[in-house]
């Protein structure tokens, strides 16, 4: 009886802490009126459905993970509601598994143009290296350690003189893996100075970037097809057999005021206190010591289509809280999105993370 409990418990542990994608179905669904776009609420604000996309506006598609137990249920309010979806992936188990092998067969090597396991980005931060233009330095500066001891590692350009400082970090969620892709393209664009708006802005700004915030969850979402959806860091929840935090939601800036959970199963929790994790810690003193000098910081995920500014929080009278700069911040974003509108025809969301996500 004590064996078969002890066997219940660490089967409870063990599927707690990672789900088993087995007969999950990924759902796409695009809202065309607001009982839509208040139903994909519902479903992930409380039915916890897991959102690889989320979709705040018509036309624009979202993708939500469905469990087995609850499909039938999911199905049944999406045609009541009338909202038409596609079944982009009917077992998701099986096609992260296939996609897994694929990248199996693959040689591991770092390239610009795939996805990167943490220890091939490293070894890649050090070939880019070699590529630094010769007006600048290129340097690599470790901000600290994760708790499993893996290098938070910048990438510098910089020149003597001290100039403001452009920041971009990406892979603060560990499954976003089109983030650091991303991000080292742009890192690689500014160091090959090609293209002359690229030369312009070396000319002007140090660049920093930290292509992988969370290592821990990075590296684990890696390990097989079951973790590869994994969002926190890594750390154990003492009282909880839910490990990790969601490392965007712990800085101490405004902690725990809104969209975030305080249950450590949940993909939004917060952690046990503000800047409560290692990765927090280590970026938060170091923006804080160069902060003066940091004149952009752009945080690269992988979820929408959206600009999104400061803040995510809601005042005391449960308004949207704006910064006093929140113009000339809109007028920056409106300028980045366009931009990316204007080259690849998409739409982008623009303004505080708060309007834009929340209400
Ligand atoms: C939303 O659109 C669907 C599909 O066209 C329709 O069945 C439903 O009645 C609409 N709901 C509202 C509240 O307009």
């Amino acid at each position: 009886m004590q064996t078969f409990n002890v066997i219940l418990m660490l089967f409870a542990a063990v599927s707690a802490q990672q789900p088993n994608y087995e007969g999950y179905q990924v759902l796409s669904a695009i809202p065309e009126n607001d009982s839509h776009l208040k139903l994909l609420k519902d479903l992930n604000v409380k039915d916890g459905l897991d959102f690889l996309k989320i979709s705040t506006r018509f036309e624009t598609p979202a993708e939500f993970l469905v469990p087995r137990d609850q499909i039938e249920n999911v199905f049944e309010r999406l045609s009541i509601n009338g909202l038409k979806y596609n079944i982009i992936s009917s077992n998701v188990a099986e096609d992260l598994k296939k996609s897994f092998q694929l990248r199996n067969d693959e040689p591991r090597v770092f390239g610009l143009d795939k996805y990167n396991t943490f220890e091939d980005i490293l070894s890649g931060l050090d070939d880019l290296l070699l590529k630094c233009p010769s007006s600048a330095s290129c340097v690599l500066e470790d901000i600290g350690l994760t708790p499993e001891n893996k290098p938070i590692r910048l990438f510098k350009i910089v020149k003597p003189s001290q100039r403001k400082i452009v920041w971009f970090d990406s892979a603060i969620h560990a499954r976003e893996w089109l983030a650091p892709a991303t991000n080292l393209k742009l890192l690689d664009a500014i160091l090959s100075q090609e293209d002359p708006n690229a030369v312009s802005l070396l000319n002007k700004y140090d660049f920093y970037f930290l292509i992988i915030m969370n290592p821990d969850g990075y590296s684990f979402s890696w390990e097989s097809p079951d973790n590869r959806l994994w969002r926190k860091n890594r750390t154990p929840n003492p009282g909880s057999v839910c490990r990790g935090t969601d490392l965007n939601r712990n800085f101490d800036v405004n902690w725990m005021n809104d969209g975030t959970s305080t249950e450590p199963c949940s993909d939004v929790f917060g952690g046990s206190s503000a800047a409560s994790e290692t990765e927090t810690q280590n970026v938060q003193n170091y923006l804080r010591s160069i902060g003066s000098r940091v004149i952009a910081l752009t945080s690269i995920h992988s979820t929408a289509q959206m600009i999104l500014l400061p803040y995510g929080h809601t005042d005391s009278n449960e308004e949207c809280a704006i910064p006093a700069d929140h113009e000339k911040q809109l007028a920056a974003g409106n300028a980045f999105a366009d931009a990316i509108e204007n080259t690849y025809d998409t739409i982008w969301e623009r303004g505080t993370g708060c309007s834009t996500i929340c209400k």
